[in-house]
């Protein structure tokens, strides 16, 4: 895609202008948080072309100002849906759900905490919160009785994304991605050419569209797994965002951010745990 002087063109026909890519992103990271890079213009196209047609638009300035509209909240909906990015897969990173089924689930086992809660926090197409659950079962076989049952709620501010979540349902290459052929059998029911997550690992989980920086959630909870998404963020988005998620958790409880993302430097309400799994956080 050419890019000249303070305007861009992209292929598909969407144009951007230097201010109205500002006035977006500014725009996109209210709505969402999402802060988009000082340049992103061809992803703005590539990500909003399609929508833009459908709406009958052809610069970028014109839908900033429709977004600020009080009657459009479709047309918010699709931007925030458009621009976030869902990548994810089964057991993702592996280290997470070892602490949880050699170290957390015993943990809560031996303090007798009947109903433990976690939260996926920004749970994209469900791989993570079935992931949790799917550990949850394999416990309470080992386990019988360990607990009346875990509660997982699963949010994200994505509905397409929870759409696909609440179906439950697979295709092959997602199937591939991190899933062992063990838990694929058993956790799993063949339906033609996709795979859907057995009823005993799915009733455990709740799905909620949920905006990070807005929404409230009415539980608190044992364990928090907010991970991959935060590296979205502002500095001062996540300092809030991990205030948040400090309220809604029980002193002692524990917290996953992504493999990748240090919290210590936005949050002291947390203490960092270390295990020869990996590192996660605890709430002090
Ligand atoms: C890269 S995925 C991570 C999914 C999963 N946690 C994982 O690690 O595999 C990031 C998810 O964050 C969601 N997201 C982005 N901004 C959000 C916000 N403000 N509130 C809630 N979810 C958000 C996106 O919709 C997306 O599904």
């Amino acid at each position: 895609m050419a890019q000249a002087g303070t305007s861009f063109r992209a292929a598909c026909g969407v144009q951007i202008t230097d201010a109205d890519y500002r006035r977006f992103r500014a725009r996109l990271e209210e709505l969402s948080g999402i802060l988009l890079g000082e340049d992103k213009k061809y992803l703005v196209a590539s990500r909003l072309s399609r929508l833009m047609e459908d709406y009958g638009m052809s610069s970028l300035g014109e839908l900033v100002e429709r977004l600020s509209l009080p009657a459009e909240q479709e047309l918010r909906t699709r931007v925030i849906e458009a621009m976030t990015t869902n990548e994810t897969s089964w057991f993702r990173d592996g280290y997470p759900f070892e602490i949880l089924a050699a170290v957390i689930l015993p943990e809560w086992q031996s303090r007798g905490i009947r109903r433990p809660r976690i939260w996926s926090a920004a749970c994209s197409t469900g791989q993570e919160p079935y992931s949790i659950s799917m550990v949850v079962s394999e416990y309470l076989e080992r386990h019988p009785g360990a607990f009346e049952e875990v509660d997982i709620l699963a949010t994200d501010i994505d509905g397409r994304a929870l759409d696909v979540a609440r179906e439950a349902r697979y295709d092959e290459l997602s199937i591939q991605r991190g899933l062992s052929q063990q838990r694929l059998s058993r956790f799993f029911v063949r339906e033609g050419r996709t795979w859907r997550v057995q009823d005993t690992v799915r009733r455990r989980v709740a799905f909620r569209r949920m905006n990070l920086q807005a929404g409230a959630v009415t539980h608190r909870f044992e364990a928090v797994f907010c991970r991959n998404v935060l590296i979205y963020f502002a500095p001062e988005t996540k300092r809030r965002i991990l205030q948040r998620i400090a309220g809604a958790m029980r002193p002692g409880g524990y917290l996953f951010p992504g493999a990748s993302e240090s919290i210590s430097q936005y949050s002291d309400a947390f203490e960092m745990v270390r295990t020869r799994h990996g590192i996660h956080y605890r709430l002090r």
